[in-house]
């Protein structure tokens, strides 16, 4: 079977996820074939560097043979089985190891099977927590404008992306929305840590009106991925958790996109030295392998719901595949090569790498900004340079990117104008410079006319 064989019986029964279907007819989905580190290859030898993880879930690269093996062992034994009233090996060993590597104070872990399914059980918590403590006049959420937490009803209400939410705002939950403190709009000269600090002000403001309805703020740490990769100072997190504390308000970190070291640090909340009472995990959870997601809590919120069951206190919620034995045990797997591997000193050097390679494209007539915040790099690319009037999104100059970077073997997908590399952390110093010279022929094509 080669290529176009497998992407035509695709398109006779597929339906992709975040996809004009139509848009395939003029480049058919890639089938691919196998991974082996970076690298995916599909059924005609062709392959592809994989400059966004997969959707930001690989960290270790494809076909990790320490993962495998890992997968391997775990199938002799135990595939799945229900996790109420039930338990396992790597569920408690993985809790265990979670609560041992986040900030200090989170001492429970609560399952789920995805990173949107993380955030509606973080928002339901916190809920749920307020009314079981006689609040129940809390029933908001506060959030920042241009955030992503996922396409459920729940975690789409307190996101802000236009694009996937304005259509279903009729079913949604309404959010209270602060500006985000991206220090993409800072002015010349004013640093990272200052606009934070300026911006935290309307939160401020916020917190006190409605300390009253807030239940939680929900916000993604240091990096907004899926709104283009907008960056903001860890001070931010620093007044945000020391307002939350002040206006008796919860703090959920979503570190679904930055957790497990995008950031540089293992989680993005230890730059700014919080806690927060949520904190989402997924995506690079279990290494890139399998669906898995959960959240940690404290003793506090734990203890909220313990009760005699006649009391109805207790969060009645749960997935079928809650913390399944397989997903755990990539989980398990992952963390061990984070350990073994040395990674965070490791992506210092690579996170280096990216920096140098990406350099140049300062001084491109239509790239506004680059950006980075550990391994995560952002190229944002304008118009008008002198005053950063942005393409119009219908001109989609992102697909150019993309269609000239797999002519050339390498997978970037960029969010609207902004290009960015979110790499597995095996990538080599070579194929980082690689990509970043597809990325500066990409950037030359699409900017053009
Ligand atoms: C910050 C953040 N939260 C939540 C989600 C949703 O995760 P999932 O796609 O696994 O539902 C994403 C996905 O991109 C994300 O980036």
């Amino acid at each position: 079977m080669n290529n176009h064989n497998w992407s035509s019986r695709d398109l006779a029964v597929l339906w992709h996820p975040c996809t004009q279907m139509k848009d395939h007819e003029a480049l058919p989905p890639i089938p691919i074939k196998r991974g082996q580190g970076v690298w995916l290859e599909d059924f005609e030898g062709n392959r592809y560097l994989d400059a966004i993880s997969s959707w930001w879930v690989n960290l270790f690269g494809h076909g990790h043979p320490y993962i495998k093996a890992a997968l391997k062992d775990q199938l002799e034994t135990l595939e799945h089985v229900i996790l109420a009233g039930f338990t396992h090996e790597p569920a408690v060993r993985l809790a265990e190891r979670l609560i041992g590597l986040s900030p200090k104070g989170l001492s429970r872990c609560f399952y789920a099977d995805n990173g949107s399914s993380a955030v509606e059980v973080a928002l339901k918590m916190s809920f749920h927590f307020w009314r079981n403590a006689g609040k129940p006049e809390k029933t908001r959420f506060i959030a920042l404008s241009n955030s992503y937490h996922g396409e459920t009803l729940g975690a789409l209400a307190v996101g802000d992306v236009a694009l996937y939410k304005k259509i279903y705002e009729p079913l949604l939950l309404k959010p209270i929305t602060v500006e985000s403190p991206d220090c993409h709009y800072r002015e010349s000269g004013e640093t990272w840590a200052d606009y934070s600090r300026r911006k935290f002000a309307e939160m401020e403001r916020t917190l006190a009106a409605h300390a009253t309805e807030a239940c939680a703020v929900i916000v993604e740490p240091l990096v907004q991925c899926a709104g283009g990769m907008r960056m903001y100072d860890p001070v931010y997190l620093k007044l945000l958790r020391e307002a939350c504390d002040r206006h008796g308000v919860h703090l959920i970190a979503d570190e679904i996109a930055v957790g497990f070291g995008r950031t540089g640090t293992l989680f993005a909340c230890e730059q700014a030295d919080i806690r927060p009472d949520f904190m989402c995990l997924s995506k690079g959870l279990t290494g890139g392998y399998l669906p898995l997601s959960c959240v940690l809590t404290t003793e506090a919120v734990y203890a909220a719901f313990y009760d005699e069951y006649a009391r109805l206190k207790a969060f009645l919620h749960s997935h079928s595949y809650t913390g399944n034995a397989l997903a755990c045990r990539a989980a398990l797997a992952t963390l061990d090569l984070f350990e073994k591997e040395n990674t965070l000193a490791a992506n210092r050097l690579l996170a280096d790498v990216m920096a140098e390679s990406a350099a140049a494209f300062e001084d491109h007539p239509h790239v506004a900004e680059v950006r980075q915040t550990g391994m995560i790099l952002a190229i944002e690319l304008v118009r008008n340079k002198a005053d950063r009037e942005p393409y119009p999104w219908q001109e989609r100059r992102g697909l150019r990117v993309y269609r000239h970077g797999l002519t050339r073997g390498v997978l970037l997908r960029p969010l609207g104008n902004v290009i960015y590399f979110m790499p597995p952390y095996v990538i080599a110093p070579d194929e980082i410079r690689f990509m970043a010279d597809v990325a500066g022929e990409a950037i030359d094509i699409a900017t053009r006319d």
